[in-house]
């Protein structure tokens, strides 16, 4: 079982300036190195019109832009709500950027009634994410977002 409250400390050491694009670098890397059975993890970031735009990451070069209406990340930029899927093959409209995915979870980050964007994270097994996964990986965006000047970065 992933310790995710000493990822949450561990994270919140390494997030030491308030500058969003310095942290969501630090914050995809790190992830990439802590988490077990990964191929990416990044973050897009919201623009008009109902756009993400491809942020900092770690993994294979990412398709670029994804509107609202597409995909697993589209999917959480309506809705606002974490995407947790076992099998990116069982999702229609699922964007397969690197043809080793098979499972993902995306969160969206949310500044006062503003979506920021959403973290991304890949895995090339089946299932790799659990309610629990889950439930830790929002914690960290939330240990990203307190650390970071969001609603003064270009992405709002
Ligand atoms: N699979 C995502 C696209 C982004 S990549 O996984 C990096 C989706 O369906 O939205």
């Amino acid at each position: 079982m992933t310790d995710y409250a000493s990822l949450e400390r561990q994270l919140a050491a390494l997030l030491d300036t308030r500058d969003w694009l310095t942290n969501a670098a630090q914050t995809s890397a790190f992830l990439m190195q802590a988490l077990d059975d990964l191929n990416w993890v990044g973050f897009y970031l919201q623009r008009q019109p109902e756009t993400l735009i491809l942020g900092p990451f770690q993994g294979l070069p990412a398709c670029n832009p994804i509107p609202f209406s597409k995909g697993v990340c589209g999917a959480a930029a309506r809705s606002r709500q974490t995407q947790r899927v076992d099998d990116v093959h069982a999702v229609p409209d699922h964007i397969a950027c690197d043809a080793a995915s098979r499972s993902e979870l995306v969160v969206p980050i949310v500044v006062g009634e503003h979506l920021w964007g959403v973290l991304d994270i890949d895995s090339p097994l089946p299932a790799r994410f659990s309610r629990e996964d889950q439930a830790g990986i929002e914690r960290l965006c939330r240990v990203f977002g307190a650390a970071s000047d969001l609603a003064n970065s270009p992405a709002t």
